[in-house]
C-alpha cells in the first residue's frame, strides 16, 4: 500500500512573492478553485498581515473553498497570528502556519536574537496560535542552514507546545538531496516527540534541486512537501508542484508513494496560474511546458507513432493536456462547443457559455478551423466579472513614417458609447491612450505586456494573439488577457479586462466599506 504524501501548496502565498507575479483577489480566487479541483491537502492562501488585499484574499479563500485546509502564514509575533487567524477563522478546517528562523545568520543579523531568545518566541507563539487554532504548522525558516542540535530542541519544543506540522525549509535552497534527506532521517531520530507531529518540506530551487530535495525528503520519511505551481516563488522558485506529483505518479513502482492529486487537472490549472500572473512556462517546462510532449525529431515521431511508450514515460491525457482530435468550424453548433468546453474542463454557465459561443463564431468565420488551444486562448480571454467598458470598435492609421492614431470607442455599463482619438508611439500605444482618456487612467501605468501567437498553423496566417497585460495603480496590480486573430484588439481586450477587473475590485472595496 503506496505512502500517502499531503501536498501543501503554496502557489498563493510563496508563488505570490515572486517579483511580477502578484494576483488580485478575483485572480486568487479562481486558482484556488483549480487547486481545489486538483485535489491539494492545504492551500496556503496568502499572508494575511502584509497588506488588507492579503488578507481579503485569504478571508475570501477561507470563506468560500470547501474540502481543503486554508492555511495563512504569519511570523511567530502576535499580531501577525491573530491577523492570520482572523483571515482563516471561517475555514471549514483553518490552519495556522507561523515561522521564526532558526539559521547563526538569520538570528544574529535579520531577528538580532540569541538562540535562547528565539526558541522562548517560537515556543509562546505556538502555544498562543494553539489557542486560536487547533492546527498550527510552525517552520524552522533556513532549516537547512541551522545547527541541528538547536533545530532539534526547536522541534521538541513545538511540538510539546501544540504544533501538528513542524515544516523544514530549505529557504535558500542550499541542500543537496543525499543531506536534505539524512536531515529529514536525523529530524526522525533525534526528536523524541517526533511522532506527534507531521514532518513537511518546503524547498527552493536556487541550484535547481527543489524537487529532487524535496523527494529524497519525503523518501526519509517526510509526509507532507509544500510545492506551486509551475514551480513559482522567490528567486528560482520553489519546488514545482507538478514535477513532485507526476514523479511520484509515474514511478509510484520505485517511491511507493502517492498523493490526492487528480493529476488530470494539472494542465488546467498551471494554465490557470499563467494567465493570473501574465507568467508563462518555458517551453521545455518539465511536464507543463508547451513542448513537454511534443516530438519534433523524426526518428522519435516514428518511434512514437508505432508506439508511445517509446518515448512517452507519461501520456498527455494523464495531465489533462487537450488534444486536437476533432476540429471545430463555422458550421460546428452550439452543443458541440459546449461538449468541447467541458471536455477542455471549462465547465461554464448558460450566460458565460453564449458569450463564448458568440466569440467562437466569430472566430470560425475567420479561421477555417479551430482547435483546442484556440478554445482555450479564448475561454482564457473571458473573466466571469461585469464589465465597465467594453471594446465597442477601433481605427488605428499607423506606419513606418507618420504618427499612430488610434480613435477608440468603448461600450460603457448603461449603454453610452464614448469615442476618443490619442496618438502614440505605434498603434497598441495609441489605442491604450484612446482608452486612458475615456477611463480617466492619467494614473494607471502599465507595467508589462506580453503577447503569445496561439495555434499559428503552417503559413501562421491565420493564428490568434493572446495578449496579456499588468496595470497598476496606487501600489495594486491588476492582470488581464485577451485573444484576437488581430494582434491590436487582442491588447486592447487585454487592457480593458485589466481595467474591468480594477474596476470591479474597487467597486466591491467601496460597497464593503458603506455597508
Ligand atoms: O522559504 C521559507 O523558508 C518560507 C517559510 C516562511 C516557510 O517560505
Ligand atoms: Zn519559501
Amino acid at each position: 500500500m503506496a505512502r500517502q504524501i499531503k501536498i501543501f501548496d503554496t502557489t498563493l502565498r510563496d508563488g505570490e512573492q515572486a517579483p511580477g507575479c502578484s494576483m488580485n483577489l478575483q485572480d486568487k480566487l479562481e486558482v484556488a478553485h483549480s487547486l481545489s479541483r486538483l485535489g491539494v491537502d492545504i492551500i496556503e492562501a496568502g499572508f494575511a498581515i502584509v497588506s488588507p488585499g492579503d488578507f481579503q484574499s485569504v478571508q475570501a479563500i477561507a470563506r468560500t473553498i470547501r474540502g481543503v485546509s486554508v492555511a495563512s502564514l504569519a511570523r511567530a509575533l502576535e499580531k501577525d497570528i491573530d491577523a492570520a487567524w482572523e483571515a482563516i477563522r471561517e475555514a471549514e478546517n483553518p490552519r495556522i502556519h507561523t515561522f521564526i528562523a532558526t539559521s547563526p545568520i538569520h538570528m544574529e543579523f535579520k531577528l538580532k536574537k540569541t538562540p535562547d531568545q528565539v526558541y522562548e518566541q517560537a515556543i509562546k507563539m505556538v502555544k498562543y496560535a494553539r489557542n486560536l487554532c487547533g492546527d498550527v504548522e510552525f517552520s524552522l525558516e533556513d532549516a537547512s542552514r541551522s545547527d541541528p542540535a538547536f533545530m532539534y530542541r526547536v522541534i521538541e519544543g513545538v511540538i510539546n507546545a501544540g504544533a501538528s506540522t513542524v515544516n523544514i525549509p530549505d529557504t535558500v535552497g542550499y541542500a543537496t538531496p543525499d543531506e536534505f534527506g539524512a536531515l529529514i532521517r536525523n529530524i526522525r531520530s533525534n526528536v523524541p516527540n517526533i511522532d506527534k507531529a507531521v514532518i513537511s518540506v518546503h524547498c527552493h530551487n536556487d541550484l535547481g534541486l527543489a524537487v529532487a530535495n524535496s523527494l529524497a525528503a519525503a523518501q526519509a520519511g517526510a509526509d507532507q512537501i509544500e510545492c506551486t505551481l509551475n514551480g513559482l516563488g522567490e528567486r528560482a522558485g520553489n519546488a514545482a508542484l507538478e514535477e513532485i506529483v507526476m514523479s511520484l505518479h509515474t514511478r509510484g513502482d520505485h517511491f511507493g508513494m502517492a498523493t490526492r492529486i487528480d493529476t488530470t487537472q494539472i494542465y488546467q490549472a498551471s494554465k490557470k496560474v499563467s494567465q493570473a500572473t501574465g507568467v508563462r512556462c518555458q517551453p521545455n517546462k518539465a511536464i507543463v511546458g508547451e513542448n513537454a510532449f511534443a516530438h519534433e525529431a523524426g526518428i522519435h515521431q516514428h518511434g512514437v507513432l508505432a508506439n508511445r511508450a517509446t518515448y512517452e514515460i507519461m501520456t498527455p491525457e494523464s495531465i489533462g493536456l487537450p488534444h486536437n482530435k476533432m476540429v471545430l468550424g463555422k458550421h460546428s453548433g452550439r452543443h458541440a462547443f459546449e461538449e468541447r468546453l467541458q471536455y477542455l474542463g471549462y465547465p461554464v454557465g448558460e450566460e458565460r457559455l453564449n458569450e463564448l459561443f458568440e466569440a467562437f463564431k466569430v472566430l470560425a468565420d475567420k479561421k477555417k478551423t479551430v482547435s483546442d488551444r484556440d478554445i482555450e486562448a479564448l475561454v482564457g480571454g473571458y473573466r466571469n466579472i461585469p464589465e465597465a467598458w467594453r471594446l465597442d470598435r477601433y481605427v488605428i492609421n499607423s506606419g513606418s513614417s507618420i504618427t499612430a492614431t488610434s480613435v477608440v470607442r468603448l461600450l460603457l455599463k448603461d449603454g453610452t458609447k464614448v469615442e476618443r482619438v490619442a496618438i502614440g508611439d505605434g498603434p497598441v500605444d495609441a489605442s491604450l491612450n484612446a482608452i486612458d482618456k475615456i477611463v480617466g487612467g492619467d494614473d494607471i501605468r502599465l507595467e508589462d505586456f506580453n503577447l503569445a501567437i496561439v495555434d499559428a498553423t503552417d503559413t501562421g496566417t491565420d493564428a490568434q494573439g493572446a495578449s496579456h497585460v499588468r496595470i497598476t495603480r496606487e501600489g495594486r496590480t491588476w492582470n488581464g488577457s485577451g485573444v484576437s486573430t488581430d494582434i491590436v484588439e487582442s491588447v486592447i481586450k487585454a487592457y480593458l479586462a485589466a481595467l474591468n477587473s480594477m474596476n470591479y475590485e474597487l467597486e466591491q472595496e467601496r460597497t464593503r466599506e458603506e455597508a
